[in-house]
Formats: C-alpha cells, sequence, structure tokens
C-alpha cells in the first residue's frame, strides 16, 4: 500500500496524545484537523528566527518576504494556480469571502441578480446575503437535490438570467459531504456571463483541486482543514482580480496579490502553510511520485483518496445498521467517490448533543449542531437548534478508530434509548 498510515500518524504529535489514561479519536475534522510537527516547527521557526515586519533590507525582514512569497508559491502548486500573484492570504474564510464581496459589490447595481444555494456553510452565503440588502441586488436560491444529494446543473440553468452576476457554490459540503460537479456547474454559469465563487474549504483535505481545469473565477480554502495553521485562502483568477478595486489603505501596493492583503500578513502562519503544503508533497513522494511539487501533491491525494474511502464506507455501513437512525447524505458504495469522507447522521427521537456529549466523555471527538450549513438543515427539516451528529474523517484516522466510534455510537444509542 502506497499510503503508509504508521509513518502518517508518527508525524502528527496530537494524535498519540493521552487524557486521563484514555486515547483521543479525533472526528471533529471538518471543523479542524491536526499538525504535523513540521508545521508547528516552521511557525516557531519563523517566530524565533526571522521575526520581522516586511519591506525593509536586514537579514530578518528579507527572510520574512521569503516565507511570504513562498507561502503564495506553494498554495499556487496547491490549487493548481497560473501564478502566485493569484493566491490571495488572509485571517480565513469568512473574513476573505466579505472582502472579496465588497470589492466585488462596487461592480453591481440594484437590480442585478446573484445565486446561492442552499447547499453552502454560512461563510459563502451571509457576505452575499448582505451584500445583497446593501445594494438592493435580487438574490436567487438553488436548491440540491435530495436524491443526488447534489446540486443539479438543471437546477441552476433555470435560475441564470442575463443579470446574474455571480454564483456563489461549495465544491463539498460540511455537513452532507457530497461533492458537487463544479466544473460542470461553472460552465453554465459563465456561459451566462456569471462569476462563479467555490468554497472549497471542506474539498480542500480530500482531493486535488485544479482551479484552471475547474474554470471558475474563485475558489477559497482554509489552511486549518488540511494539516495547516488557521487561515485562509483565496484565489482569484487573474484577469478577473486585476481589474478590482479592493477597499484598502490608499498608500498600499497596487500589486497582486497585495492589493487584497490589507496590513501586515500573518507570517508565521504562512511559514506554516509552506509546511502543510509539503506535508502533501512528501507525501506523493513517500508514495513514488517524482518531479514538480504539484506532481507530489496530485499523488498524495491519490493514496489519501484510496484510504480514505473505505473508511468512509466502513463508518456508512455500520451506522447505517443501527435502526432510526438516518444518515443524510450519500451511502450508496457505488458513490463513495462523490462524497467526502464526513458523515451526519440523527437519530429519530434523540437530540444529537446527548449523544455527542456522551461520546466526548469517551474521548471521541465529534460535534453536534448544524455546524453552519444552516440552509442544510432548514431544507432537510432539521430543527437548527438541534442540528445532526458529525462525524468527520481525516486521513490519519484509522480503520480501529472507526470501530471504537461505531461500537460507542452503538451503545450509546440504546443506553439513551433505555433513558
Ligand atoms: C464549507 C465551509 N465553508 C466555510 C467555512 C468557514 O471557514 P473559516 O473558519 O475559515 O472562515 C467552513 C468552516 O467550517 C466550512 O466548513
Amino acid at each position: 500500500m502506497d499510503f503508509r498510515i504508521d509513518a502518517v500518524r508518527a508525524k502528527f504529535p496530537a494524535l498519540s496524545l493521552i487524557d486521563k489514561g484514555r486515547r483521543r479519536i479525533y472526528l471533529d475534522n471538518p471543523a479542524g484537523t491536526q499538525v504535523p510537527q513540521a508545521v508547528a516547527d516552521a511557525v516557531s521557526r519563523c517566530l524565533l528566527t526571522t521575526n520581522a515586519n516586511l519591506g525593509g533590507f536586514f537579514e530578518t525582514t528579507v527572510a520574512a518576504q521569503d516565507i511570504v512569497d513562498e507561502a503564495h508559491l506553494a498554495m499556487a502548486d496547491f490549487l493548481g494556480a497560473a501564478s502566485p500573484q493569484e493566491i490571495i492570504i488572509g485571517a480565513n474564510m469568512t473574513t476573505l469571502t466579505y472582502h472579496m464581496s465588497r470589492t466585488l459589490g462596487r461592480t453591481m447595481k440594484p437590480g442585478d441578480e446573484i445565486i446561492l444555494t442552499r447547499m453552502d456553510h454560512e461563510g459563502n452565503v451571509s457576505p452575499w446575503l448582505q451584500l445583497a440588502e446593501d445594494l438592493g441586488l435580487v438574490v436567487r436560491w438553488l436548491p440540491f437535490d435530495q436524491q443526488s444529494w447534489q446540486i443539479e446543473e438543471a437546477a441552476l440553468a433555470a435560475l441564470l438570467s442575463e443579470r446574474t452576476r455571480l454564483v456563489a457554490l461549495n465544491y463539498a459540503s460540511n455537513l452532507t459531504g457530497s461533492i458537487n460537479r463544479v466544473k460542470a456547474l461553472t460552465g453554465i454559469a459563465r456561459r451566462a456571463g456569471a462569476l462563479v465563487y467555490v468554497d472549497a474549504v471542506q474539498f480542500a483535505p480530500h482531493g486535488l483541486i485544479d482551479v484552471q481545469n475547474l474554470g471558475c473565477d474563485f475558489l477559497i480554502c482554509s489552511a486549518y482543514k488540511f494539516f495547516g495553521p488557521h487561515m485562509g485562502i483565496l484565489w482569484g483568477r487573474l484577469d478577473v482580480i486585476d481589474t478590482l478595486k479592493p477597499y484598502k489603505c490608499r498608500c498600499s501596493s497596487n500589486a497582486l496579490p497585495e492589493r487584497f492583503e490589507l496590513g501586515t500578513p500573518q507570517i508565521e502562519l504562512m511559514a506554516g502553510l509552506s509546511a502543510a503544503v509539503d506535508y502533501f508533497a512528501e507525501l506523493g513522494a513517500a508514495a513514488g511520485a517524482q518531479g514538480s511539487r504539484r506532481l507530489k501533491i496530485a499523488k498524495a491525494f491519490e493514496v489519501s483518496i484510496a484510504y480514505e474511502n473505505p473508511l468512509a464506507q466502513q463508518l456508512i455501513d455500520g451506522l447505517s445498521d443501527i435502526a432510526g437512525l438516518t444518515i443524510h447524505g450519500i451511502t450508496d458504495p457505488k458513490r463513495i467517490n462523490e462524497r467526502v469522507p464526513t458523515v451526519s447522521f440523527t437519530v429519530e427521537g434523540i437530540v444529537p448533543e446527548t449523544i455527542v456529549r456522551q461520546m466526548n466523555a469517551e474521548n471521541i471527538f465529534l460535534w453536534s449542531g448544524h455546524n453552519y450549513a444552516w440552509e442544510i438543515v432548514h431544507q432537510l427539516g432539521i430543527p437548527a437548534e438541534q442540528g445532526v451528529v458529525r462525524i468527520g474523517i481525516a486521513h490519519y484516522n484509522t480503520s480501529a478508530e472507526i470501530d471504537a466510534t461505531l461500537e460507542s455510537v452503538h451503545r450509546v444509542v440504546a443506553m439513551l434509548r433505555q433513558e
């Protein structure tokens, strides 16, 4: 097997931590992953040896600039961007999306239309909704199909008009886990003259992103979901972002990407970001890839997917045995490639939080609630204040952990039913 799980786990110190004699099982990954030692080392090295602001001529300021440049290059490789100038790095997905939405708003006028989905995380909904309120834009809502769990091309086509300026959609859902056919959806939207803004936060840890092949105009992700530090990365197509005028200080640079990166960057986190990308490249090299960093990253995802998908199926099959339990997402093994390994469920008559609290007490880390998939829970008719139980696998999880988790779900559900 090209994916050596023991070698992978050895890179993540947090995986071997024990609390009061209990091992940890991290299945909170859609909310944030653990980091390899190399990422923490890079952050620490930057703070301890090259800590300076940018733009000067002395040793540390020059070294800090190198770190910033390298982070943009690394993310260009990670996303398949044509140039590091297309990579905008900031606090997180939500902040960057608010920033870009305001920038794009400067090009829109009352009566213009935008399309938002019932499948997206609030980070790709609220910024646009509030922009629409501010500018008098018309919002058209795109539902997901409850059979396929995806956004269907026909549903998008039906909403587009000559006034559509933007379509904001997600690559993979943080609740159902389903993956959208982003390339096909993007083609339809762009032919109608709309810009396409893709939230790839949940896809990025699980599959190779190729922004040029997708054909979208913007794509955003968050490094802390793919083994990096807490920060967000926005890719924008060069010919699009070069025409935009973001809100910024008058005297700051107009160059790309600096035009969009406000204030002093998170330099130490950028050091960690490059290390996270290099972690993927090393994984690909260990699996036999040679050549460019991009080729190695591609191989890393190939072996990671082959490892993760059986774990996801193991989880789905084990949960499906529980009477009264509903998985909200794709369960068909033939469609395992159309989802990421994030599995959400509800159990008839049991509040999700009560299950999660019991399992958290066994040191199995997972979340309940709507997880900001506010539109999804509403479309599914799930009470938003309760939401779902969400189990999210990363490629450092093991089959034994999934077994232990399933055993816990079975036991906890049986116990709560007796109460
Ligand atoms: C699909 C999706 N989009 C956006 C976000 C928001 O990301 P950030 O915390 O970087 O703002 C999340 C966070 O969980 C998410 O899962």
